[in-house]
């Protein structure tokens, strides 16, 4: 096999009220390059000492997963990681090792995942269909669980929007931002997303952007989650100021992401001011929608 190069995108998964539900590919990539190897070599740039243990790196283990999906012996293979996304950041980094580690063992099959393939992998490293979708099909994705099968569609995301993206300097695990989340909550809250979701998606797709700034609004996740971002007040409000249409958390953090027309760099700015108030180095990325997906080129 010669060598591929797979590319997937960063995802921004919720956008505000669309918890668990939507999520947005953006125009920054990892890339596994890879090789079949009769035993596991793993490089990474830059450096993640625990990416390249092979027990734990997490591409390797959903290829190993793959490989025994399809029937085939797994006997090594060599991979370089180019990582370009930051990590446990909400910004979708496992979701790229997930998606590159299914289309990877495909590939060698000379096949390609059926969505009910994929997602029985996927599952069983990542139960969240709004990073996963994204990563694998691009583009801004509505995606539901329904028995067996997962469900999405994709929503036609207007070219004149950008998202900016302030990363902070401390990572936050999916894990834990889920921690904090209570078992239930009222109807009253989860009326008040089912409203701001579907307004985001007719707002995007009427191009009545006035609407954003509400429809990113949300009252399942971010109230709870935003005791462990500090400043998250304030970088949602320096946001607005500084022109954003809409500003939420970005997955489960730590980032958080503007959508914006204009003022990329003064909402970037912004937010990193907000940061750096409490004391956290920040620094903001303007990224565009990518609506292909993940790649796979021949090198
Ligand atoms: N929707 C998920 C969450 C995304 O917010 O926990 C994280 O993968």
């Amino acid at each position: 096999m010669k060598a591929l190069r797979i590319k997937v995108p960063a995802t921004s998964a919720n956008l505000g009220a669309g918890f668990d539900t939507l999520g947005i590919a953006l125009n920054l990539y990892n890339e596994f390059i890879v090789e079949e190897n009769d035993s596991i070599e793993i490089e990474t740039y830059p450096k993640f000492p625990e990416f390249e243990n092979p027990d734990k790196n997490l591409f390797v283990k959903v290829l190993k997963t793959t490989c025994q999906f399809l029937g085939n012996e797994f006997h090594g293979v060599k991979v370089k990681q180019i990582i370009n996304i930051p990590v446990s950041r909400g910004l979708g980094s496992s979701a790229t090792a997930i998606v590159a580690g299914i289309l990877a063992g495909f590939y060698a099959n000379k096949k390609q995942p059926t969505d009910k393939e994929f997602f029985k992998i996927a599952y069983q490293f990542e139960p969240h269909p709004d990073n996963l979708l994204p990563a694998w099909k691009g583009g801004l994705i509505t995606a539901c669980i329904e028995g067996e099968n997962t469900y999405y569609s994709k929503i036609p995301f207007p070219k004149d929007i950008k998202a900016v993206v302030v990363v902070p300097d401390f990572e936050l695990s999916t894990e834990k931002a889920r921690s904090v989340l209570p078992e239930n909550i009222s109807i009253k809250d989860a009326v008040y997303n089912i409203q701001r979701v579907s307004l985001f998606i007719s707002a995007l797709v009427n191009k009545n952007y006035e609407l954003l700034k509400i429809a990113m609004n949300d009252k399942l996740h971010q109230p709870y989650r935003k005791q462990l971002i500090p400043n998250f007040d304030k970088v949602i409000k320096r946001a607005l100021e500084n022109g954003a249409l809409g500003v939420s958390l970005s997955g489960a953090g730590s980032c958080m992401i503007a959508l914006a027309k204009e003022n990329f760099d003064k909402i970037g700015s912004g937010m990193v001011k907000a940061f750096n108030e409490v004391n956290i180095s920040a620094e903001y990325k303007i990224l565009e929608i990518n609506e292909e997906g993940s790649k796979i080129l021949i090198e």
